[in-house]
């Protein structure tokens, strides 16, 4: 079911000081910052031949990401995100196996405009995982 890793994405308390880190001790190529209201988040893009990072930034109040910056305040792998071809096939497989989808179970545009979903954590090792329609 699923293809390409398409990101990691890593919470950060700042963004330039990620940025910087990546940049300088990494040598990475990173994008300019993005802020995305709709998403409670700031976004930098690191590119990677194969793949991308994401540094995310908690913008605005309610940020989906305020609670797991204070799990963890240093920052840390908050999600993956993994590539589907068919979204809601990929949803009623993983439904019919047990598999929670959180909030309403539709997919939402994401941070790449294209129809996203996210698996409970409890179901996916401990990790929130990401299914993104390309
Ligand atoms: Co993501």
């Amino acid at each position: 079911m699923i293809g390409r890793l398409n990101h990691v994405a890593i919470a950060v308390r700042d963004l330039n000081a990620a940025v910087a880190t990546y940049r300088n001790a990494l040598g990475a190529k990173v994008t300019e910052a993005t802020p995305q209201p709709e998403h409670g988040v700031t976004v930098v893009f690191v590119e990677l031949p194969n793949t991308k990072i994401e540094f995310l930034e908690p913008l605005g109040e309610n940020s989906p990401i305020a609670k797991f910056l204070e799990r963890n305040p240093d920052g840390g792998i908050h999600h993956v995100c993994y590539e589907v071809d068919d979204i809601l096939a990929a949803r009623d497989q993983l439904k019919a196996q047990g598999a929670r989808v959180l909030g309403d179970g539709n997919p939402k545009i994401g941070a790449h405009g294209k129809p996203v979903l996210f698996l409970h954590p409890k179901d996916f090792l401990g990790t929130l995982t990401e299914l993104e329609q390309v």
